[in-house]
């Protein structure tokens, strides 16, 4: 297992904080960075998408400034999400700001494209694709992805179906670059375990929504803070992908989250992010493992918490 000099010793933790659509935002990206794991957000968060030039611009010196302030303490670095999917109008032009600001990591979701990652490599930068299953894992580093974000099952957002456990080890048994793991990790023991099984880092995403600098509502992260694992249902009724979403925002809108139709996945759209229902704006996202979240906190204490839960179990694991 090789980690690439980017994410090589520059986290404090072995941790990439995920891309939550409309919640991340610089604040966030930024309070995850300086806390010590690598903060992200989706470009399509910028809107309209001319703010995506202001964002990396805030970002980068935002991030310069602060490691010229804490030499011995420097910000983990930052990744930008980027939608590869024919809904998404904007690549062309916010893989240009990308290229703009060297971005140093990518996340790129849905569609793997050789020409994606040719852009991101011409400065030196790395691209990691977010996948659920073996088969679009192989696809990815074919096409040139430098590693692999595994998205097991009880993950927040458009989630897989396969055990972590077992997703892991089919990819593991072909591919040892970079590899992340996703769903449902909340505790620093979780870190660890998922490193135990032979992913090189954990990549946490619902756990940042109860967060101070999360740009979601206060019900939203109340709401996550209240729940737990049973609140959650898969359903692919609200984007045409099936994910993970918390029943309480369901049934706040009219609906049986018991009984949700299945919709059409030919009217996946990332741009408006909605079949009829106002999908991530009403309906919330969210993974299985919120039981662990018990606060809304500043992501700096979420992280401090993280480190802490990691340090203890590798103490009581004896390594
Ligand atoms: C509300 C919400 C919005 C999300 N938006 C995106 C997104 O825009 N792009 C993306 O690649 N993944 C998105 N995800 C998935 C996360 O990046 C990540 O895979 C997931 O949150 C990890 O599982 P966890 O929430 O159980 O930690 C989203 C997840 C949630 C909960």
């Amino acid at each position: 297992m090789s980690l690439p000099a980017i994410l090589n010793g520059t986290t404090r933790l072995p941790v990439v904080a995920a891309p939550l659509f409309i919640i991340s935002h610089p604040a966030l990206t930024l309070a995850q960075c300086k806390a010590g794991v690598v903060g992200s957000f989706p470009a399509l968060n910028a809107r309209p998408e001319a703010q995506l030039d202001e964002w990396l611009a805030e970002i980068t010196q935002e991030l310069a400034a602060h490691n010229t302030r804490n030499p011995g303490r420097p910000a983990a670095p930052f990744a930008v999400n980027q939608i590869v999917h024919k809904s998404n109008k904007r690549l062309e032009h916010d893989l240009m700001l990308c290229v703009k600001y060297k971005v140093p990591i990518v996340i790129s979701s849905l569609g793997a494209v050789p020409e994606v990652n040719a852009a991101i490599h011409s400065y030196g930068g790395i691209v990691l694709h977010d996948v659920i299953n073996n088969r679009h894992a192989d696809s990815a580093i074919r096409k040139g992805a430098d590693g692999l974000i595994a998205v097991a099952t009880g993950a927040g957002g458009h989630a897989g179906t396969l055990s972590p456990f077992a997703l892991i080890q089919e990819i593991r048994t072909w591919f040892d670059g970079p590899l992340l793991l996703s769903g449902a990790i909340s505790t620093g023991g979780a870190v660890l375990a998922a490193q135990a099984m032979g992913a090189d880092m954990a990549y946490i995403g619902s756990p940042f929504i109860a967060t101070t600098e999360a740009r979601a509502s206060d019900a939203y992260k109340q709401m996550i803070v209240d729940s737990a694992a049973a609140d959650i249902v898969y359903s692919n009724y609200f984007t045409g992908i099936h994910g993970n979403y918390l029943k309480p925002s369901i049934t706040a809108a009219g609906m049986d989250p018991d009984h949700l139709p299945e919709a059409d996945p030919s009217k996946m759209d990332f741009e408006t992010a909605t079949t009829g229902a106002k999908a991530w704006k009403d309906i919330w996202g969210c993974g299985q493992g919120i039981g662990a979240v018990t606060e809304i906190a500043p992501v700096a204490n979420l992280v401090d918490r993280l480190a802490r839960e990691y340090a203890e179990a590798r103490q009581k694991l004896a390594l």
